[in-house]
C-alpha cells in the first residue's frame, strides 16, 4: 500500500482530483468506480473546474459508483444519485447511459445486485476505483463482517453509519438497508484509491496496523497489488 500524507483536505482533494484527471486523460474510455460521502466532494468539485476547461473530458469514461440507499426514489437529495448529479455528472459531458448506479428503489434487490454485477462485468475491468472510509472501516457499504468474497449485495446499514449519514434525511428515517459493491468488486479493480480526511485518523491508524480482518473491512485493501491511500496528517 502507497501511503500519501497531505497537510489539509484542499491538498488531498487536489491529489486525488488529479489521479482521476490523468487516469482519464491517459485513458479517455476509462471504466471508474465512484464513492459519495463528504471526503470526495474536493476531487470533485476541481474535476468539474478542470473540465470546464476541457473538451471531451468524460465523454467517453465510464463510471460505477459503490453504493446506494434501498427504498428511497433516486430524486430524493439524500440518494447517491442525487448526489452524483449534483457534484459531478450534471457539470461534466458524461454520456448518461454510462454513469451507473445501483436502483436502490429496484421491486427485485437480488436480481438487481446481480444486473449491476454484469454490468460491471460488461464494461470489463474497473481501472480504478475511489474509495472512502467509514469511522468503523466500511469500504462503499461494506460493513464490518462483511466477506472478503462478496459481490454486490444489499447490507443492512449499522446504527453508526445510519447516524453518520442523518443530516441527508431530515425529512425520513434514514434508510436501513443499501445496495453495494462487495469488497470482492471492489478489488477486481486494477488500482484503488483510498481517501481519508483528518476525522478517520482511528480507522486510518487501525488499517495501518496492516491486521487482515473481516471486522475491518478496509483491512482487505492489504491483499491488493496497487493500492494508494491519500490521507490528511
Ligand atoms: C458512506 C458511504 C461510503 C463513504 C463513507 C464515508 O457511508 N457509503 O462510500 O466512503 O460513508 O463518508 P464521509 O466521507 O462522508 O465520511
Amino acid at each position: 500500500m502507497n501511503w500519501l500524507e497531505f497537510d489539509s483536505t484542499e491538498e488531498l482533494s487536489a491529489h486525488a482530483a488529479e489521479i482521476l484527471l490523468t487516469t482519464i486523460r491517459e485513458r479517455p474510455a476509462a471504466v471508474v468506480g465512484l464513492p459519495t460521502g463528504r471526503t470526495p466532494l474536493g476531487m470533485y468539485s476541481r474535476v468539474v473546474g478542470e473540465c470546464s476547461r476541457e473538451y471531451h473530458c468524460f465523454s467517453a469514461v465510464t463510471t460505477f459508483n459503490l453504493d446506494e440507499y434501498v427504498g428511497i426514489p433516486r430524486e430524493h437529495p439524500g440518494s447517491y444519485y442525487s448526489y452524483m448529479k449534483q457534484n459531478l455528472f450534471d457539470h461534466v459531458d458524461i454520456d448518461s447511459t454510462n454513469a451507473h448506479l445501483p436502483n436502490g428503489s429496484a421491486t427485485d434487490l437480488q436480481a438487481e445486485c446481480e444486473r449491476y454485477e454484469a454490468e460491471i462485468a460488461a464494461a470489463g475491468r474497473l481501472d480504478i476505483t475511489f474509495l472512502g472510509l467509514g469511522r468503523n472501516g466500511h469500504i462503499g457499504f461494506n460493513e464490518p463482517g462483511t466477506a472478503f468474497d462478496s459481490r454486490t449485495h444489499v447490507i443492512e446499514l449499522s446504527e453508526s453509519t445510519r447516524r453518520a449519514n442523518a443530516d441527508l434525511f431530515s425529512d425520513r428515517p434514514v434508510p436501513t438497508q443499501a445496495i453495494t459493491m462487495g469488497i470482492a468488486t471492489i478489488l477486481a479493480s486494477k488500482r484503488i484509491v483510498l481517501l481519508a480526511g483528518a476525522e478517520k485518523r482511528d480507522a486510518i491508524d487501525r488499517l495501518r496496523q496492516a491486521f487482515v480482518d473481516r471486522s475491518f473491512p478496509a483491512s482487505a485493501l492489504w491483499t491488493h497489488k496497487h493500492v494508494t491511500t491519500l490521507v490528511v496528517r
